[in-house]
């Protein structure tokens, strides 16, 4: 079997920060001797502490920090198959863009006529995502799909209440995104769940039932989160448009229909998408480089002409040039082939560990996502999915998504994403069927797994509520 890239412990051992390579008098500088009269620092300005930084030769500096970045995962480094995060390998030339001077160094307050090119992009770059989309404006202010969806809640809630009264309810799918709820609470509406068929679709008839005149509208995650494109799309919009009601499609997903279909020609009347993970910057904190996608937004003729500001300037500048060069370099025909492929890798690999790992929802086929259950391995030989995942970190591969969307049991949220080869798609099936096969015949080693990481397993409720990311000389045990 070939393996993933290593995600293994590198340098000597029990080397920690690089406190622990400190030594009393070594320095990673040094300057040339004093030429001119030394001036005293104004009493004022002078610090009553010395800094506490730490004595360590250059030497051990570089290698300090080569060797965490060593034990570090990313997209650079083997296939991310984390579901609903599209962490794909991004590249170069997207970064070779955002990079160049003109416009790395831009000022946020130089004047507009020095900053022509960079506004083009910008108006250039709404112009091709309202084409994706079929959409007639776009806002590439928010700086989040999360804060994509507020923004598009905050405009249908100064819609309606132009109308007279801003409604008090929002549909929520339980297939949808979690940010979903979270959003519409913080747009001043009660999330009110639409209960999914048998077939994990939207139950149109529940639907139905739930519509009324305080619905604001229906916010619709397609795919949805179990990877499926929802089929009654036309009978979801007519419902929701009936009692006045606007249809908000959560686009974060655009790389599964991207060329292919538009939520526009669909009759949404609002998208967010995720700039980052569809274009050319990984996902925030959980990929290897900062990642912030912008919304597009459809304003009706009678929205409102604004609803103030929801970040600084034009947004995150950088990620807009990444998918700007993303979007220009492929054309219309490459982001076609571009969800084709997605959909391609996601079945492809879902066909290749499904003795094991079955689909939860098997009809409809997947899109660019599946999520696949480990269920029947819990029950057969008590491993659980969070076993399989940490026995694919010692495989070789980072695992995929766990224990989400939460209405399947001991789910596995699979994206190998469009970036893959069939070589690298055969390798981490082969560690999916490895880990399942051991599972069987010594399910100790997965109980235990990894063991091969830079560290064991976390406490990762702990790690998650009780974050401690910096050094400081007075944390416990820190002396
Ligand atoms: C379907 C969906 N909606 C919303 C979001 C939220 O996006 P972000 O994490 O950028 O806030 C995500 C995240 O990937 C997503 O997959």
């Amino acid at each position: 079997m070939s393996l993933g890239a290593p995600v293994r412990r590198q340098g000597p051992p029990g080397a920690g920060t690089v406190r622990d390579l400190a030594q009393p008098g070594r320095a990673a500088w040094s300057f040339p001797d004093l030429d001119v009269e030394p001036t005293e620092i104004p009493e004022a300005h002078r610090r009553r502490q010395a800094p506490g930084l730490p004595e360590v030769a250059e030497r051990d500096l570089v290698r300090h920090y080569t060797r965490l970045s060593q034990m570090n995962y990313g997209v650079d480094t083997g296939i991310y198959p984390l579901g609903s995060c599209s962490m794909k390998y991004n590249p170069k030339l997207a970064e070779v863009a955002a990079a160049a001077p003109g416009f790395a160094r831009l000022h946020p307050l130089q004047p507009d006529a020095t900053a022509q090119g960079a506004l083009e992009i910008l108006w250039r770059l709404e112009a091709a995502l309202c084409e994706i989309t079929k959409m007639t404006r776009a806002t590439l202010q928010p700086p989040a799909g999360a804060c994509g969806e507020l923004t598009g809640l905050l405009i249908m809630r100064a819609h309606h209440t132009e109308l007279g009264n801003p409604r008090r309810t929002v549909l929520i799918p339980d297939s949808a995104h979690g940010t979903n709820p979270a959003s519409a609470r913080l747009g001043g509406y009660r999330a009110v769940p639409v209960p999914s068929t048998k077939r994990g679709l939207v139950d149109v008839d529940a639907l139905a039932g739930l519509v009324n005149d305080e619905v604001a509208g229906l916010m619709l995650t397609n795919p949805n989160t179990l990877g499926l494109f929802e089929e009654d799309i036309a009978r979801i919009t007519a419902i929701v448009h009936d009692v006045g009601g606007l249809v908000y499609y959560d686009g974060a997903n655009l790389n599964a229909i991207m060329g292919r279909s538009r939520p526009g020609d669909m009759g949404f009347d609002i998208v967010h998408i995720n700039t980052h993970k569809t274009f050319a910057t990984p996902h925030g904190g959980g990929g290897p480089g900062a990642g912030d996608p912008d919304g597009t937004f459809r304003m009706s003729e009678d929205a409102p002409r604004s609803i103030g500001r929801m970040h600084g300037f034009h947004g995150n500048f950088g990620v807009l040039v990444r998918a700007y060069a993303y979007v220009f370099f492929h054309g219309s025909d490459g982001l076609q082939e571009v969800s084709e492929l997605a959909v391609l890798n996601a079945n492809y690999l879902a066909s290749a560990i499904l003795e094991d790992f079955p689909l939860a929802y098997p009809d409809p086929r997947p899109m660019h996502e599946f999520v696949a259950t480990a269920a029947g391995l819990e029950r057969e030989a008590g491993v659980r999915a969070m076993d399989v995942a940490k026995r694919v970190i010692d495989l070789g591969y980072h695992p995929s998504t766990v224990y989400f969307p939460l209405v399947v049991e001991e789910a596995m949220m699979v994206e190998p994403t469009e970036t893959e080869s069939k070589e690298t798609l055969d390798g981490f099936a082969a560690a999916m069927r490895q880990a399942a096969a051991e599972a069987r015949s010594d399910p100790d080693l997965l109980h235990q797994a990894p063991v091969t990481a830079p560290v064991r397993r976390l406490d990762e409720a702990r790690a998650a509520r009780h974050l401690r990311l910096t050094w400081r000389a007075d944390a416990p045990g820190n002396d």
